[in-house]
C-alpha cells in the first residue's frame, strides 16, 4: 500500500514538474547587447524579447544597456564574451565601430544575432531587421503621390547616419522622389533623437517661411519637429511623416491628428529569440531575415493600416 502512496505521489511530482517547467534550470545564457534605452521603442524591443524568452525556461536573459555611448556598448558586448555567454542578440548604436567586437564574440565561438542597425562586413551569425531602404522609399512615393505636383518645400530629419537605418532610410526616400518637384529644403542629423530634431526642425523654420512637409526618420523625430512648428504657430497646414508606428507613440500621433502618416518599424525582439532556439538546436538560419512592414494614416488606422508591399 506504502509503495501505491509513494507511486502516487511520484507521478504527481512528475506531472507538475511537467506542468511548470520553471522548475528546471536555464540551460542558456542569451546576452542582449541595447544600445540605448532612452527612446521608446528601444524599450519595446527588449520587451519584445522578454515576452518571448519568458516562455521558453531554457533561456536566461542578461539584458546591459550601452546608454547611447558607443564605448560603452563595445565594453559591454566584451563582458559578455569574457562570461562566455551561449549567444549574443545586439542592437548596435553605429555601423562601424561595433563590428569588431562583435567579430571578437563570432571568433570566441558566441553566434550572434544583429538586430535592427546592421554592422560592417557582416561577420555574425544572423541579421534581423525590416528593409529601411524600402520604408524610405515607400514614404517618398507617398509623399509624391498625395502632393505631388504642387512645388512642396520638404525638410528632412534624419536618423545617426553613422547607422544603417539612417542611411537606407534617406537613400530610399531620395531615389522615390527623384524627378518628382518634391523640393528638399533642409535637411539635417538628428540623431534619431526628439530634442534634437526639434532644435534642427526650429533652424529650419527660422530660415524658410514656406515649409509644406517633414519627413521625420523615426517617429520621435516628426513629433519633435511638430513640436517646433506648433510653438511657432506654423503646424497647421504642414503634413508630419515618421517612422516607428508603435501603438502609443506614431499610431497614438496618427489617431490624435499629429503626424499624417506613420510607418512601421518592427523591434523582431520576438524573431530574434526564436531563431535563437533554433540556432541553439543547430538548425541551419538564414543570413538575413527581413521582417515586412505597414504604413497608418488615419483613414486605415483604425483597421490596422495597411502593409507596405
Ligand atoms: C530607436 C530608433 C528607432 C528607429 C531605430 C533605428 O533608437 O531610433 O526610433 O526606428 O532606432 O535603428
Amino acid at each position: 500500500m506504502r509503495s501505491i502512496t509513494k507511486c502516487i505521489f511520484c507521478a504527481a511530482l512528475l506531472c507538475l514538474l511537467a506542468v511548470f517547467p520553471v522548475f528546471s534550470a536555464p540551460k542558456y545564457t542569451i546576452g542582449m547587447s541595447q544600445c540605448n534605452l532612452g527612446e521608446p521603442w528601444r524599450v519595446q524591443m527588449n520587451a519584445d524579447i522578454k515576452n518571448e524568452a519568458d516562455k521558453h525556461p531554457e533561456i536566461k536573459m542578461v539584458f546591459k544597456d550601452a546608454q547611447n555611448d558607443v564605448l560603452q556598448q563595445r565594453a559591454q558586448v566584451e563582458e559578455f564574451v569574457s562570461a562566455k555567454i551561449d549567444l549574443l542578440i545586439i542592437s548596435p548604436k553605429e555601423a562601424q565601430p561595433l563590428a569588431e567586437p562583435v567579430s571578437k564574440a563570432m571568433s570566441a565561438g558566441i553566434p550572434v544575432i544583429v538586430l535592427d542597425r546592421d554592422i560592417i562586413g557582416q561577420n555574425y551569425t544572423e541579421f534581423i531587421g525590416a528593409d529601411n531602404v524600402k520604408i524610405g522609399r515607400a514614404v517618398g512615393a507617398w509623399l509624391v503621390k498625395n502632393y505631388g505636383g504642387k512645388g512642396a518645400k520638404v525638410v528632412e530629419i534624419m536618423g545617426l547616419q553613422t547607422s544603417t537605418p539612417g542611411q537606407d532610410r534617406h537613400s530610399g526616400f531620395l531615389d522615390a522622389i527623384k524627378g518628382s518637384d518634391l523640393d528638399v529644403i533642409f535637411r539635417a542629423d538628428a540623431k534619431w533623437l526628439e530634442p534634437d530634431a526639434r532644435k534642427e526642425m526650429e533652424s529650419a523654420l527660422s530660415r524658410y517661411d514656406k515649409i509644406d512637409i517633414v519627413y521625420g526618420h523615426n517617429d520621435p523625430s516628426a513629433h519633435g519637429a511638430y513640436i517646433a512648428a506648433q510653438a511657432a504657430g506654423r503646424e497647421k497646414g504642414m503634413v508630419f511623416v515618421g517612422i516607428d508606428s508603435l501603438p502609443h507613440e506614431g499610431v497614438a500621433y496618427v489617431k490624435q491628428g499629429i503626424l499624417t502618416a506613420t510607418f512601421q518599424y518592427p523591434t523582431g525582439g520576438g524573431e530574434a529569440i526564436l531563431q535563437a532556439l533554433k540556432i541553439f538546436k543547430g538548425e541551419k538560419v538564414p543570413k538575413r531575415i527581413t521582417l515586412g512592414s505597414r504604413m497608418f494614416t488615419k483613414d486605415n488606422v483604425d483597421a490596422g493600416g495597411v502593409a507596405i508591399p
